[in-house]
């Protein structure tokens, strides 16, 4: 399957999420390719930092890739690899565009109480214009991203979330945890922080990552 995180709107995640999910597919066994589509190369940043943390053993292949191109490059790439995971900037670019051709699911991270919320509409119209060129549709979800810790605080952004057509809101919020920060400085994923994991944070995007993914497989710590 091909995958790509996506939105319009900074920093709400799409690296995070896409360094994550390519570590736990990875971590399951599957031959993961990670695209950093993002002329800003964060998951370029992280894979390097990566490199050095773990002596080179990454656990995934990462090619930098941007522009119309992507999308025939995806083409050509894809049978030599189980999944792919595109990273892509929060702007309407031309990069972003290919991957969303070129994938299966969209995976659009949101961070609640914020405009990310009122821009969805700009977003909704690129993907409907997208969905229209396309011979199967593209799957989308959305999902709160940094959400409040408090699950009653996040009600009102999943409420304004579900309520749209265009894109399949996943109730499994993400909070915000200073295990990714703290964790994406050395190139690691929450997953490998060994006694200093965060399970809470662990258990969170895994239910996301099983729901996006639909396999049912435990990943420990
Ligand atoms: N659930 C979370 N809890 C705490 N911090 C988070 C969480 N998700 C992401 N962050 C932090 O938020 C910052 C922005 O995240 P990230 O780079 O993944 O966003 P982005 O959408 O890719 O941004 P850009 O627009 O630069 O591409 C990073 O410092 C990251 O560590
Ligand atoms: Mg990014």
């Amino acid at each position: 399957m091909i995958f790509t995180t996506a939105g319009e709107k900074g920093g709400s995640g799409r690296s995070t999420i896409a360094e994550h999910f390519t570590v736990w597919l990875s971590k399951q066994g599957f031959d993961v390719l990670l695209i950093d589509a993002d002329e800003q190369g964060t998951a370029s940043d992280f894979t390097a930092w990566r490199e050095q943390t773990l002596d080179g053993n990454v656990g995934y292949t990462l090619v930098q890739l941007v522009g119309a191109n992507l999308r025939k490059q995806v083409e050509t790439m894809k049978s030599k690899y189980d999944h792919i995971v595109i990273d892509t900037g929060g702007r309407d670019t031309t990069s972003q565009r290919a991957a969303l051709f070129a994938s299966d699911v969209a995976i659009i991270p949101i961070q609640p109480r914020s405009h990310d919320i009122w821009t969805l509409a700009k977003f909704t119209e690129i993907l409907e214009e997208i969905q229209a060129t396309r011979a199967t549709p593209l799957i989308a979800y959305t999902f709160l991203n940094r959400a409040d810790i408090t699950s009653a605080d996040n009600r009102e952004s999943a409420e304004a979330l579900s309520a749209i057509e265009q894109m399949t809101f996943i109730d499994c919020p993400v909070k915000n945890r200073k295990a990714y920060p703290n964790s994406g400085s050395a190139g690691l994923t929450v997953f490998e922080m060994g006694e200093k994991a965060d399970l809470k944070a662990i258990n969170e995007i895994t239910e996301l990552f099983k729901r996006i993914s639909h396999v049912n497989i435990n990943v420990t710590a």
